[in-house]
């Protein structure tokens, strides 16, 4: 059974994200979304909101392998915790390829058994990140072809409460 762990902060989860998910999912036979307590970032939605929006996106697309979980502390240790032999990271553009170069070395430094696999998200994603749709929701601009429709409705509600 070849596990597969996908991290990341999911402040929420956008169709790029989504895309890279249902691309694993035929890949491997498990994967785990990881959504990240202890980011360095202020998330705008709380982790237990991250992980439900990660499950109803996934719900929407009809993908069966896929589940959710929140985690703190080290990567690896994580991913040996559920047995995944594989982290998933996805990698829009160049400029994304320093900062995921270092972790995925770091990674295997720290867990030497345990693989990083890089995968492309569909070209019309590329320009895609969960800060800029924050911003445009919160300016009040057009987002809902970013992110899948269960965010959409989610934001649209947390930004007029
Ligand atoms: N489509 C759209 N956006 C994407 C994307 C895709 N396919 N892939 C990445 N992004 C965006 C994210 O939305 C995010 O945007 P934002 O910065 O505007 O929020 C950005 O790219 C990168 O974020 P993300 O993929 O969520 O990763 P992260 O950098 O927030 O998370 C962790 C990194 C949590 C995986 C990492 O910090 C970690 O492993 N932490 C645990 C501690 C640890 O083990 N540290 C040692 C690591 S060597």
């Amino acid at each position: 059974m070849k596990i597969a762990i996908y991290p990341g902060t999911f402040d929420p989860i956008t169709n790029g994200h989504l895309d890279i998910i249902e691309r694993a999912a035929q890949l491997f036979d498990k994967v785990i979304v990881t959504v990240a307590v202890n980011s360095s970032k202020t998330p705008m939605f709380t982790t237990e909101e991250r992980l439900q929006l990660v499950r109803a996106a996934v719900k929407e697309k009809k993908i069966g392998n896929v589940s959710a979980e929140a985690f703190s502390g080290l990567l690896v240790e994580f991913a040996q915790k559920k047995k995944a032999a594989v982290l998933i990271r996805g990698l829009r553009a160049v400029s994304d390829f320093e900062y995921e170069f270092q972790m995925a070395l770091m990674n295997r430094k720290l867990a030497p058994k345990i693989t990083t696999v890089f995968l492309m998200p569909h070209e019309k994603y590329t320009y895609l990140n969960s800060s800029i749709v924050r911003e445009i929701a919160r300016l009040n601009g057009n987002f809902r072809d970013f992110v899948p429709p269960s965010v959409y409705k989610t934001m649209k509600k947390k930004l007029t409460t």
